[in-house]
């Protein structure tokens, strides 16, 4: 009888089979070490950071790009430069990362959650016309897991109610959608350059537009709101708005620099991966493989997986069944484990409200007139459905490749034959996830 390697028996896998992420090349070290040769590693107009604004509005399809010190921050100069302010309510996903709705906290707004379509995990637009409120300035669409948004509908209804759009495309470099790179179909688009995106300069972010005001009034918020002389083009240091110091450095855009030139290239291995995955765990019953619509790039920043009970053949409930899967996998040497654990309207900082030292504020500007907020759960069924049941297979970038695939469709494989062994060790004290090495991080 085979063993599970969580019953004791061989792990199907050893961590050596995993390779590691970024993929580091001479063009990486060609732009390195111009900064280092230059001396120049700061500042907002220094070249590698002006080369990358130029070369990535280039890339997208756009007139303009600012680079910053985070797509967290990239978010919050967008809604700054957009006017966001206390008492306007910004909408955005229930399945993301914190970032895309705290940027609306940061620019003392309020986030509004729209649960999520059941097959793209991205933002559900039949849910979207129901959460404006005249309150409602921005929308902020998440292109998650490197998938884009249905933006069709969504850009209908935001004209319709004359709403910016930001697109949160953190995950999504490259991605496209009916043909189109997504960071060109709202006023605005956000990109992460952190270590583990598809775009990598260790950290760092993006913010493209074709809108000369948004360009404009964000990059007075990247560097303290302090206005630049225009004839001298020197700094008055008289700060005419409300900024913040979201500079980036030379170092993380040279790297991102070099990474650009094979985004393409390693975006194409991704999407092999993604497919050999995807057409075999697709043939075991209970897996659930992601979707991508016909008319869409995914660029796999994260390949996720879904687990059913009912279609493995056993009686379990869904989040258990998921929990004893994972483990069983990981304990096979996979890197498996969640990403999100739970929908983002459902983490402390949304359920407390506490806000501004704990003064209830934001919210508080319009709960004074009667308007309530609660992130109930029950509002978000979709999202905690794919949180119960989804884990995320780690190690589909490159320089891994179909072999390491095969190797993981053997462990699932070996899980699913064995499924009593794995139910049976639901408990045990296995704590999944990727190991943080593969990307390099700590
Ligand atoms: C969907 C999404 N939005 C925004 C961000 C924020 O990007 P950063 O970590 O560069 O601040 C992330 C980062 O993981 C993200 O995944």
């Amino acid at each position: 009888m085979t063993k599970l390697a969580i019953a004791g028996g061989e792990p199907e896998l050893s961590r050596s089979e995993y390779k590691n992420w970024p993929v580091i090349t001479a063009d990486d070290r060609r732009f390195v070490n111009e900064v280092l040769d230059t001396g120049i590693v700061c500042g907002a107009t220094a070249p590698q950071c002006k080369k990358l604004e130029e070369e990535w509005a280039h890339s997208v399809g756009a007139k303009y790009c600012l680079t910053t010190c985070s797509g967290t921050a990239a978010l919050h100069m967008a809604l700054a430069a957009a006017g966001v302010g206390p008492g306007d309510e910004v909408i955005t996903s229930a399945f993301t990362f914190l970032a895309s709705g705290s940027c609306a906290l940061h620019q003392n707004a309020i986030p509004v959650f729209v649960d999520i379509d059941p097959k793209t995990y991205n933002i559900d637009p039949n849910k979207l016309e129901a959460a404006i409120t005249e309150r409602t300035k921005v929308i902020i669409p998440v292109h998650i897991q490197g998938l884009p948004a249905d933006m069709d509908p969504i850009l209908k209804i935001a004209r319709k109610h004359k709403l910016f759009v930001l697109e949160d495309a953190a995950q999504a470099h490259g991605a496209t959608y009916k043909g189109r790179n997504v960071g060109t179909f709202g006023d605005a688009a956000e990109f992460s350059l952190n270590a583990l995106k598809n775009l990598c300069g260790g950290e760092g972010g993006l913010l493209v537009t074709n809108d000369e005001h948004i360009l404009k009034k964000a990059s007075l918020v990247r560097c303290f709101g302090d206005e630049i002389d225009e004839v001298s083009h020197r700094r008055k240091y008289n700060a005419s708005i409300l900024g913040y110091m979201y500079r980036n450095q030379e170092l993380p855009a040279a790297l991102a620099r070099g990474q650009l030139m094979h985004l393409d290239y390693n975006n194409n291995i991704r999407i092999a991966n993604a497919n050999c995955l995807t057409r075999e765990l697709g043939k075991i019953p209970g897996v659930i493989p992601p979707y991508c619509p016909p008319d869409s790039k995914h660029v796999y920043f994260m390949y996720n997986v879904r687990f059913d009970s009912k279609a493995a053949g056993v009686e379990c409930e869904p989040r258990r069944f998921r929990i004893a899967v994972e483990k069983a996998l990981y304990k096979e040497g996979l890197q498996v484990g969640q990403w999100q654990t739970m929908p983002v309207p459902t983490q402390d900082l949304f359920q407390s409200k506490l806000g501004y030292g704990a003064t209830g504020y934001p919210w508080s500007v319009n709960e004074a007139k009667g308007i309530k907020y609660n992130y109930n759960v029950c509002q978000y069924p979709v999202a905690q459905m794919l949180c119960d049941t989804y884990t995320v297979v780690h190690g589909i970038h490159p320089p891994n490749g179909c072999a390491l695939m095969k190797r993981i469709v053997g462990a699932f494989r070996k899980v699913f034959q064995n499924l009593d062994q794995a139910l049976a060790h639901a408990d045990d004290p296995v704590f999944p996830g990727m190991d943080s090495n593969l990307y390099g991080v700590a």
